[in-house]
């Protein structure tokens, strides 16, 4: 029953560091069990979905030390099986990319289905399409993916969908299979490219990650590496857009700014100022802002997972603007919280259309999923007066000390696990 209380109406101000990418972080450990060899994997961000995955994979052998917090060694030289078990996939719908990296070295892999989710529909009917095509057999049984293949063999994959999960997995089994691949119609996410970058640190031969086609040698053996993951595109977006919706001044420190070039395009058209440095970002959120329109699109355009903080921070920008949401069918679940901290917002279908209000108010709200529920922080430090934020386990899959790295900005928040915790944080925040 974690909870965060915060009394908003104080610009956030100064410097915070971005750590490594959870996105990237959950299949380059995944792919870290294709070799026997040790990997050692460093900028592994600490959140939940990280720590979970690492979990699965010790329960079908696979021993991983942290040697540091955010560095992770990996040894997969006696794992034991290759069947993971429900409860993780229950935890951390990632879990799947484990289909990808056991069936491209074992040749086999059975991981339980992952079902729906709140942001919507969350088909696989690609990946499994991409594993068939490279000759593994694939079926469903009580609730679970069976992939089997005697060899796996280079061919040519066209997705009828651009899809993050689909483009790794397929990368994933391809890269151990006999001959090449050519996969069509590929994500180009920041991602997608890392995992690829980190394959070919282990000997495999993957070339055009991070354009629409992916061509892949197939290799027999992969070998240890030691690897750094990209920092946070989206972490990073949401701490510029949390600048922008407090009028703050905050240097977002660590980032690749190219990957955030969507971001910072939105945030200058609603006159916010950023600059960009080698690796950080300022961002100011002077005066008022304005309104425009925005939609969700496959990388390089705009990200999905920043949809819910941009509708928050345009929730209090003059005019009227348009969200409209492309690549989920079910995400702006929290324009309902945001509307009870009294924002005037109404969706239809998948698109939101926003009537700027000068600002919001203090409520008692609940986070309905990971990136909504950064967003409804950004609400509520933005917002005058009291809020509480429940279900803030949403928020720990994917932010590392999130709520200690806006405490450290001047954000007037605090975490909570009862009513005492409740009644003693009320006393830590400035009234
Ligand atoms: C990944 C990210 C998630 C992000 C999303 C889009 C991780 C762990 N998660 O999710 O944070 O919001 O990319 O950038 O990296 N689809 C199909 N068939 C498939 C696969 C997908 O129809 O086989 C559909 C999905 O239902 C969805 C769309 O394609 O509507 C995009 O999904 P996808 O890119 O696969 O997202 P994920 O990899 O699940």
């Amino acid at each position: 029953m974690e909870k965060y209380a915060i009394i908003g109406g104080k610009p956030l101000m100064g410097e915070v560091e971005i750590g490594g990418a959870k996105n990237a972080a959950l299949p380059i450990l995944a792919a870290g069990v294709m070799t026997d060899d040790i990997v050692v994997i460093e900028n592994v961000p600490d959140v939940r979905d990280t720590n979970v995955l690492m979990e699965a994979m010790e329960s079908i052998g696979v021993k991983t030390e942290k040697i540091s917090r955010h560095t992770v060694r990996m040894d997969s030289s006696k794992i034991t099986e290759c069947i993971i078990d429900s409860d993780y996939m229950k935890r951390i719908r990632a879990s799947y990319y484990m289909i990808g990296a056991l069936l491209g070295k074992y040749k086999h892999a059975e991981v339980p289905l992952p079902g729906g989710c709140n942001i919507g529909v969350r088909a696989i009917d690609q990946h499994i399409k991409g594993f068939r095509a490279l000759g593994a057999r694939v079926e469903i049984k009580n609730g679970n993916i069976i992939a089997d293949a005697t060899e796996l063999r280079g061919t040519h994959i066209f997705l009828d969908k651009v899809s993050v999960g689909a483009t790794i997995n397929i990368m994933m089994a391809a890269t151990m299979a006999v001959g090449k691949t050519t996969i069509e119609n590929v994500a180009k996410e920041p991602h997608v490219v890392d995992l690829a970058n980190f394959l070919n640190s282990m000997g495999a031969n993957i070339k055009g990650a991070g354009t629409d086609v992916i061509r892949i040698k197939g290799v027999e053996k992969l070998h240890g590496t030691e690897y750094a993951i990209i920092p946070d595109q989206i972490e990073a977006g949401t701490y510029m857009v949390a600048a922008a919706a407090t009028k703050g001044d905050v240097l977002v420190k660590n980032v690749i700014p190219k990957h955030l070039e969507c971001i910072t395009a939105k945030l200058l058209e609603i006159g916010c100022s950023v600059i960009e440095y080698d690796d950080s970002v300022r961002v100011q959120g002077n005066g008022i802002l304005t309104n425009t329109q925005i939609k969700t699109l496959p990388y390089p355009g705009f990200p999905t997972d920043m949809q819910p903080q941009m509708t928050v921070a345009l929730g209090i920008a003059a005019g009227t603007s348009i969200v409209t949401e492309s690549i989920f069918d079910n995400r702006f679940k929290y324009v309902d919280e945001l509307i009870s901290m009294g924002a005037s917002m109404k969706v239809e279908g998948n698109t939101a259309i926003i009537t700027g209000v000068e600002k919001y108010t203090g409520a008692n709200i609940t986070a309905p999923d990971l990136r909504a529920g950064a967003a409804l922080v950004i609400a509520a430090l933005a917002a005058e007066g009291e809020s509480t934020i429940d279900d803030i386990k949403y928020i720990e899959r994917g932010y590392e000390d999130f709520d200690s790295k806006l405490r450290a900005l001047g954000g007037n928040i605090e975490r909570y696990a009862s009513e005492d915790e409740l009644r003693r944080a009320r006393l830590k925040l400035v009234q």
